[in-house]
Order: structure tokens, then sequence, then C-alpha cells
């Protein structure tokens, strides 16, 4: 697949997630995404949600992808060459009338990749940079009929918070 936008040879600049790149004994290594992993991101996500959104991804990348904020995290996990899964996030100040605290908005795996710890180490290496960005409370929203998901961020300790969503349609 072509990259959607040229492949950078330059080195992305030492941010703070350069020191994020975790790179245990074995398996995957978790970095800051970088433009040449797009492709990769956007094949995951159109795999799980049945759409390619490529303007979206774009403009997901402009925003959290620069890697030089622990306060945005955009990260991917890496194993043999190819793009596994990612998580993307961000510290919010006082949104909702709470104090800083680190949001997760999305984390996906490679369908075939599943089962083997990498969606964990993708959470954990998110913590990291939010605790070093100072917050101590991560937070998410998941869809209520996506046991899936549940199962997951329970099992990483996340429960029920303090906040509700709430909607309406807009005419
Ligand atoms: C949720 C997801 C990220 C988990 O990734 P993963 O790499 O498989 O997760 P891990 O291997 O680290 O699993 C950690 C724990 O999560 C729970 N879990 C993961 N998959 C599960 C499943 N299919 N059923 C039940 N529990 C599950 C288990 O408790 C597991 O621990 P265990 O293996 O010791 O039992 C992955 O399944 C995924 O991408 N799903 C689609 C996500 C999605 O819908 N995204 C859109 C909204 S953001």
């Amino acid at each position: 697949m072509a990259p959607l936008i040229p492949t950078m040879t330059s080195k992305r600049p030492a941010g703070p997630n350069a020191a994020l790149s975790t790179a245990p004994a074995d398996g995957p290594i978790v970095r800051a995404v970088q433009r040449a992993d797009l492709d990769q991101v956007i094949a995951i996500d159109a795999g799980v949600t049945g759409l390619e959104k490529r303007k979206y991804w774009a403009s997901v990348y402009r925003r959290y992808g620069s890697g030089e904020r622990s306060e945005q995290q955009f990260l991917v996990a890496i194993d043999q060459g190819r793009v596994v899964g990612f998580i993307i996030g961000e510290v919010r100040d006082w949104e909702f009338g709470s104090p800083p605290c680190g949001w997760v908005f999305a984390i996906d795996v490679l369908p075939q990749a599943r089962l083997g710890g990498i969606g964990t180490r993708l959470l954990e290496t998110i913590s990291a940079a939010f605790r070093r960005a100072g917050v101590r409370k991560l937070r998410t929203m998941l869809a209520r009929d996506n046991p899936l998901i549940l199962s997951f961020f329970r099992s990483q300790g996340m429960m029920a918070g303090p906040l509700i969503s709430l909607e309406m349609d807009l005419e």
C-alpha cells in the first residue's frame, strides 16, 4: 500500500516520547507513531470499524503525532517491522470540571495479534507517559455494546468512574 504521506527519513527530534520506546527481551516494541506507520494504522482501524478515514487519520497524526509532549500520545506497537496496534490519548485539564487526567481515545490491536499482551503494553506505555506529565488518573469511554473493550479495560484495573455521558439529536 502506498504511504499516505511520503515517508520521512529524518529522525524525529528527541522529545518526551523518544524515551517511550519499550523494548522487552522479546516481542513487539511500543514507540511513538511515525508518518510511515499511518497506512498500517488506517488499515487496522478500517478492519475493525469497516470505514477507511484517511483525512481523519491525517488530522489525528498532525495533532497527536509530534512525539514532543507527554500530554499528547499516539503510540504504535511494532512487531517484525509492522504495526500491530496503536493507542491514542491526551491529558485534558479541567474538562468536565475534573482535575487534569489522562484520557485514552482509541486503542486497537490487529485481530491476528490479539491476546498476546500488546493491548496491555500499549496501555502501560501511555500510562507511563501520562504519569510523567504529572497526572494520576486515567479515563476512557467505550460503547456499551462492546464487551471486548470493556473486558480489556476491566482487566487493566479500570472501573466505572464518576462521569456519565449524555447525548441528544440536533435537528
Ligand atoms: C481490546 C484490545 C485492544 C485488547 O488487545 P489485546 O492485545 O488482545 O489485549 P491483551 O492481550 O493485553 O489482553 C489483556 C486482557 O484483556 C482481556 N481480554 C482481551 N481480549 C479479550 C477477549 N476477547 N475476551 C475477554 N477478555 C479479553 C483479558 O483479561 C486479557 O488478559 P488475559 O489474556 O490474561 O486473559 C483488542 O482486542 C482490540 O483491539 N479490540 C478492538 C478494540 C476496539 O473495539 N476499538 C474501538 C474502540 S477504541
